[in-house]
């Protein structure tokens, strides 16, 4: 039992080290699913007209509106009634995290 309990102490404080020095704020995201979603429902679609072009660049404009994760959370369900979705809450957190290549948030 001593042995065992040795054992996976330490691998628990590697694990929580880990994890903080990661800090992803969507853990739980799967960006490259997010990354499908953001496609298939033609997300772009506005902000390429907005942006002239390039629609990705309104996640990283000087004047962006969302500057928090949960600011990424909350537009992300405004912006789905533009493409008449309903994103689970896993498929919103894919999608912040796919979105977060941009937003870089820690
Ligand atoms: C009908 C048009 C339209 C569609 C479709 C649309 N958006 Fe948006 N989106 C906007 C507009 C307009 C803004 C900018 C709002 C502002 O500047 O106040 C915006 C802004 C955003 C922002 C914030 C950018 C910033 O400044 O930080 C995110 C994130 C976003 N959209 C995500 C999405 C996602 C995800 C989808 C697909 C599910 C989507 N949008 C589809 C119109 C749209």
């Amino acid at each position: 039992m001593k042995q065992i309990a040795t054992l996976i102490f330490p691998a628990m404080m590697l694990l929580g080290a880990a994890a903080s020095a990661s800090a992803n704020p969507f853990p739980n995201g799967n960006p490259q699913t997010g990354e499908k979603l953001f496609a298939q429902y033609n997300c772009n679609q506005c902000h390429n007209a907005i942006m002239g072009g390039d629609g990705n660049k309104i996640f990283t404009r000087p004047n962006r509106i969302r500057n928090t994760p949960e600011g990424l959370i909350e537009q992300i369900g405004i912006c789905s009634g533009n493409v008449k979705a309903h994103f689970t809450p896993q498929e919103t957190q894919d999608i912040a995290s796919y979105l977060n290549i941009f937003y870089k948030f820690k």
